[in-house]
């Protein structure tokens, strides 16, 4: 061959060579671009699959209604003893909780969320606080951790069945009536004396006899001259008073208070593309798929408001059990298949709401996660650390109960799901880009005072 043939077949080869390294300098900017693409379709693919919507808050309207709802929600006129309010157990600087494993009812002592101590005569709550953020979404059935309070089709289902009076706006305001009705929460015992000293002539009726409880109470408030004027502006075509009105007006306030839809999340679901950062979708991506979490949390509220037992350790001092256990929904339903299944809980603001679960087994977000990941090692490693003091030796870690909470484990969490550590990560990142930044500081939604004069602070 001369070198001429030569010079061609270099001249060739180069430009092949050329070709092959711009066909792949292309290739890959393509695969980086499509990289970027695919994420956020792929998430769009996944969320429409659960289910995933904007939030509806549906705010209320009525202003008047939203400032008794307030003032009563502060008031510990409410309870028996005059010593405790809704905010005590949902404060607005607590994230409308308080913070507790367990909560502290009345007849205890001291500040607010972990200084709160227990009396002396008095048993923990069984289970935790739930937050009440976004409660007022008409999407909203069930309401506590076993449902006991639900709206169906047209009725509410709730304990007092047809003691319930007419015209409660919904789940929520029907869910008001209960606290003050509960003797280790609100009510008080028999023979309890209020913080001024009289008897707690709340506590006197018969447990079942709920009529003439809210019907003392509504006197009580009705005593005092400011609520007088509060109700009739809340309810200017009415002229008769009911406990009923105080718990739409609680609802109202709750709804008006604690409802936020500008989380991260949020705008990303209303097509902000750029709301969240790479790991939060990186989250998104594992949460909504092989992570399973969305089989579960999902909808625009991020529960299915279903009944599960995800096998959480057993602690506190039960509920109406002997053996100090808390059985869940099967309380409600009687069925054997329901036992230790608690509801789904909704995760926005979750970064700001532990501890976890129905009884705040897991003081971190990275405890309750993980929890899911692989149920029996979670229950066989548990940490009785990270409990409260006085609530570690209520933890039930023997043979029969750890037997009993694997028996009837939801489908999902019964097998583990396998997550890198750097995954786990993503997953809680994108929990973290739940939290709105206007749930950070809630503390304006505290009054100076209220109608009846008692101390607001804790
Ligand atoms: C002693 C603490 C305490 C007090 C006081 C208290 N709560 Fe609660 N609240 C709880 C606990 C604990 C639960 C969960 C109970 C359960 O699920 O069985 C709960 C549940 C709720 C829920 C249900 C949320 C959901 O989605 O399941 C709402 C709403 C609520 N409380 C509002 C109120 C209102 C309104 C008041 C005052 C009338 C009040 N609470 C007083 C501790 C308290
Ligand atoms: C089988 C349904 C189901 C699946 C799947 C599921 N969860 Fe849960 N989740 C629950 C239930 C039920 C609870 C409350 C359990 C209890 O208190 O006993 C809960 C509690 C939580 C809590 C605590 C929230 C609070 O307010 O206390 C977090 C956080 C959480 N889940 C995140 C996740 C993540 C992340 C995943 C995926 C890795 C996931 N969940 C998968 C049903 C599920």
């Amino acid at each position: 061959m001369n070198q001429k043939t030569w010079n061609t077949i270099l001249l060739v080869i180069t430009a092949y060579l050329v070709l092959f390294a711009l066909l792949i300098a292309g290739w890959q900017r393509n695969k980086q671009q499509l990289a970027a693409e695919t994420v956020d379709s792929r998430l769009d693919y996944l969320m429409a699959e659960a289910n995933v919507e904007p939030i509806d808050l549906n705010l209320p309207t009525n202003p008047e209604k939203i400032e008794l709802g307030r003032l009563l929600f502060f008031d510990k006129e409410l309870s028996g003893n005059r010593d405790i309010s809704c905010a005590t157990c949902h404060h607005p600087t607590l994230a409308s909780a308080d913070a507790r494993a367990l909560s502290v009812g009345t007849g205890s002592r001291g500040g607010l969320g972990k200084l709160r101590i227990l009396g002396d005569d008095r048993l923990d709550i069984p289970r935790n606080a739930p937050e009440i953020f976004n409660r007022g979404s008409v999407a909203w059935r069930t309401m506590f951790w076993d449902g006991r309070v639900a709206a169906e089709t047209y009725v509410l289902d709730t304990p007092a069945d047809e003691l319930l009076p007419a015209g409660l706006d919904s789940a929520l305001a029907a869910q008001a009536m209960f606290p003050v009705t509960s003797r280790d929460e609100m009510r008080g015992i028999e023979g309890d004396v209020d913080i001024h000293g009289s008897l707690n002539n709340i506590a006197l009726r018969d447990d079942s006899d709920l009529t003439q409880t809210w019907a003392d109470l509504t006197d009580r408030l009705m005593k005092i001259e400011g609520y007088q004027t509060l109700f009739r502006a809340a309810y200017p075509s009415e002229t008769t008073f009911g406990f009923e009105h105080a718990a739409n007006a609680i609802a109202a306030f709750e709804v008006a208070a604690f409802s936020f839809e500008d989380s991260p999340y949020d705008r990303y679901v209303a097509g902000e593309i750029d709301a969240l950062d790479e790991q939060q979708k990186a989250g998104a991506t594992l949460f909504f798929g092989k992570a399973g979490c969305a089989s579960c949390h999902n909808g625009p509220l991020l529960t299915d408001q279903e009944f599960y037992n995800i096998g959480i350790p057993q602690l506190g001092p039960g509920k109406v059990n002997e053996d100090g256990y808390d059985f869940g929904r099967m309380l409600e339903t009687g069925r054997q298949s329901d036992r230790f299944a608690f509801r789904t809980p909704p995760l926005r603001n979750v970064a700001l709401t532990g501890p976890y679960m129905h009884n705040g087994a897991y003081a971190t977000l990275e405890g309750a996660v993980r929890h899911h990941l692989d149920v029996h090692t979670a229950l066989e490693s548990y940490d009785l650390m990270q409990l409260e003091e006085t609530l570690r030796d209520s933890c039930k870690m023997d043979e029969r109960t750890m037997r009993m909470l694997s028996k009837n484990l939801a489908e999902a969490v019964e097998t583990p799901i396998e997550l890198t550590d750097t995954e786990v990560e993503q997953v809680i990142a994108f929990l973290h880009a739940l939290t709105s930044p206007s749930a950070a500081d809630l503390t304006h939604l505290v009054p100076d005072s209220v109608p009846s004069g008692l101390p607001v602070e804790d």
